[in-house]
């Protein structure tokens, strides 16, 4: 995926910025109010009876803290933190060794769970429900089956689909957590909170700023304060105001409401293109140059919620709303 300023994901020197910048408690974690509440609840729970926490599924789109979540909830239960990803784990072997190495309590985090290939899926149901392996050794008529004891632990898991997650899966997980998009006050909560903790001078109006214009997404939001303090530092005495960040995100190419120019290519291409709609995903994909899954993973749900595209059975369609964003004519009007 290409490297993009307010994307969901790429690994970079901001990301490892980014880790020691995370929150490392419930309270310290801003925004998700349900979430925290309910999570705040079942750990206090697993604690007084000396239990491992039930499996936790966290889903939403990508940025709003679910790697975070898992951070928390591992220091929380005072366990130690494993990570991987779907992706990642190949084999069932490879499943194998990492569950194996695990200590009693401890916290498995698989991001991008919905990618586990359904042969490692088979592995991890039993490691989930029974905390044990079932391992098939030899080949052919002598072949045979052991089963292993694992550790008590807890997987926390995590996915922009839910609704992509087998069911068999989904239903070995006891709390299920959707992710919202944050507020603009929490999202200054946030960006306050993090120029503190990066000993940046931010006025209140430019916070707010930077809040409305991140998609409703705590790591977006850090990614422009970086950003605009760079500007702030260069261009600037290191004050991070509210003209300064004006000028900074219209230099970077972010709108008024967030949108970056592969937003605006999304929706200009098919109001120019196809008519406002509705245009398959895959068409879509094709004429702008970007993955499909990442426009349905990344771009899309934003544009969703604020209500700029819709789905229909035949494709996206570019609503009103959009329209007069760009200053254009809706056909037909
Ligand atoms: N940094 C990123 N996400 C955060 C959150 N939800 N609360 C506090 N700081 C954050």
């Amino acid at each position: 995926m290409e490297d993009r300023i307010v994307s969901g994901e790429s690994l970079e020197h901001d990301d490892i910025e980014e880790q020691s910048l995370r929150p490392q408690t419930l309270t310290q974690y801003i925004g998700q109010k349900k979430v925290k509440e309910n999570l705040r609840i079942f750990i206090e729970a697993a604690k007084m009876r000396q239990e491992t926490l039930d499996h936790v599924l966290l889903y939403g789109p990508p940025g709003l803290g679910k790697t975070t979540l898992s951070m928390i909830i591992s220091n929380e239960m005072g366990v130690n933190l494993r990570t991987t990803s779907g992706p990642a784990i190949e084999r069932p072997g490879d499943l194998a060794a990492i569950l194996t190495a695990l200590e009693p309590g401890d916290v498995l985090f698989i991001d991008e769970i919905h990618r586990l290939n359904r042969a490692v899926e088979e592995v991890l149901y039993p490691a989930m429900e029974d905390f044990c392996l079932d391992i098939v050794i030899g080949k052919g008529p002598s072949a045979r089956s052991v089963r292993l004891d694992l550790p008590p632990f807890t997987l926390v898991g995590a996915t922009t689909r839910a609704g992509m997650l087998s069911a068999p899966l989904r239903d070995r997980f006891g709390v299920v957590s959707r992710l919202e998009y944050y507020t603009h006050e929490e999202l200054t909560n946030i960006v306050e909170r993090t120029a503190e903790v990066m000993d940046a001078d931010i006025d209140h109006e430019a916070g707010v700023e930077i809040a409305r214009r991140s998609r409703g997404t705590p790591r977006i939001a850090n990614r422009l304060l970086r950003r605009v303090r760079d500007f702030a530092q260069v261009k600037g005495d290191g004050e991070i105001t509210l003209s300064l960040t004006q000028h900074a995100l219209e230099l970077l190419q972010v709108d008024q409401l967030g949108l970056d120019d592969i937003d605006h290519k999304l929706i200009l291409n098919i109001i120019e293109k196809f008519r406002g709609g509705p245009v398959g995903l895959d068409t879509i994909a094709a004429t702008i140059g970007e993955e499909a899954h990442t426009i349905e993973d990344v771009y899309e749900p934003y544009l969703l919620q604020i209500g700029f595209l819709q789905r229909t059975p035949r494709g996206r369609i570019v609503t009103v709303h959009a329209y007069e964003h760009f200053h254009m004519e809706v056909p037909g009007s």
